[in-house]
C-alpha cells in the first residue's frame, strides 16, 4: 500500500516535470487547504531543497506568504553547513500582514539557521517620484544589489483575487486585476490563465526578468484551490527550476491540462 502510494507520487512528479518543463518537482502528501500539517510539510520540503542546492556563497531571496513562513519555521542550525548564507526579502512591501511579510520571514530564517539577513524598508504602493528617490538611498541600494545578485529565489504562488483582497488592493488596481481575468499571483505580479502579466504591484526589488539570472528558483504552493493559479503561473514563468507542491494541487494540475 505504502509503496504504491510512493510510486504514485513519483509518477505525478515526473509527469508534471515533463508537462511544464520543470527541472524538478517535489510533491508532499495531502491537501494544505484541508490540514495545516501539509503546509508544514511543504515548508520542510523547501528547507531541504534549498539546503541541497547551497553553493559556497549564497544570496537567498524570499517572498512573503504563509507557505514561505513554514519554510522559515522548518530551517534549523545545521542548514548552512559552514556555507555563507544571506537571506534577503525579494521585494519591498506588498501589503501583507507583518507576520507574513518577506522582511519577517528572512529575519526568522537567519535566526533559525544562524545565517545573515538584510531587510528592505520600502513602503507599499509608492509613487514614481518616491520610487526614484528611494533607489538613491545607499542603504536601500545595497540591499537591492544583493537581491539582483540572488543565487536562489524562493517564492510562493497565490490565487489572484484572494491575494488582491488580502493586500487591500486599491479599487482601481483591483479592477485592473479583475478586467485582466487574473488567476495567479506571485511576488506582486498578477497573471491570466495564459500566463500573461496583467498587473504588477509597483514596488522595488525582484522583477520577473531577474529570475533568469538566479541559479535556482523554487516556487512553493499547495492546496486544491491553488491548482489553477499554479498552472497559470507556470505558463508565464520565464524559468522554473523547482516546483514544491502537494498532492491535491498536483492532481488539479494534471487533470485539466
Ligand atoms: C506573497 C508572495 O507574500 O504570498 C507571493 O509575495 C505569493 O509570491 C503569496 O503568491 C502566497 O501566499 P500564501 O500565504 O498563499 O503562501
Amino acid at each position: 500500500e505504502l509503496m504504491g502510494m510512493i510510486k504514485g507520487i513519483h509518477t505525478m512528479e515526473e509527469r508534471l516535470k515533463e508537462q511544464f518543463g520543470l527541472d524538478e518537482v517535489t510533491i508532499v502528501h495531502g491537501d494544505s487547504d484541508q490540514s495545516s500539517w501539509v503546509k508544514k510539510e511543504l515548508g520542510k520540503a523547501c528547507a531541504n531543497s534549498i539546503k541541497q542546492r547551497l553553493l559556497a556563497k549564497n544570496i537567498i531571496a524570499v517572498t512573503g506568504g504563509t507557505t514561505t513562513l513554514e519554510a522559515a519555521e522548518a530551517m534549523t542550525k545545521d542548514f548552512a553547513d559552514g556555507k555563507e548564507v544571506v537571506f534577503v526579502p525579494a521585494r519591498g512591501g506588498l501589503g501583507e500582514d507583518l507576520l507574513n511579510q518577506a522582511n519577517s520571514i528572512v529575519a526568522k530564517m537567519a535566526a533559525n539557521t544562524g545565517g545573515k539577513h538584510r531587510l528592505l524598508y520600502a513602503p507599499d504602493q509608492i509613487s514614481r517620484e518616491t520610487h526614484e528617490s528611494i533607489l538613491k538611498e545607499p542603504t536601500i541600494n545595497e540591499v537591492l544589489q544583493l537581491i539582483k545578485s540572488s543565487t536562489l529565489v524562493l517564492h510562493g504562488v497565490g490565487e489572484a483575487i484572494a491575494m488582491a483582497q488580502r493586500r487591500n488592493t486599491p479599487e482601481e488596481e483591483f479592477q485592473k486585476i479583475k478586467d485582466g481575468k487574473a488567476t495567479a499571483e506571485a511576488f506582486g505580479y498578477y497573471f491570466n490563465e495564459a500566463g500573461q502579466i496583467v498587473h504588477r504591484v509597483s514596488t522595488i526589488g525582484l522583477q520577473l526578468d531577474d529570475l533568469v539570472s538566479a541559479h535556482d528558483v523554487i516556487a512553493v504552493a499547495g492546496g486544491a484551490s491553488k491548482g489553477k493559479a499554479i498552472r497559470s503561473y507556470l505558463r508565464g514563468a520565464p524559468k522554473m527550476t523547482v516546483l514544491i507542491t502537494d498532492e491535491a494541487a498536483a492532481e488539479q494540475l494534471l487533470s485539466e491540462s
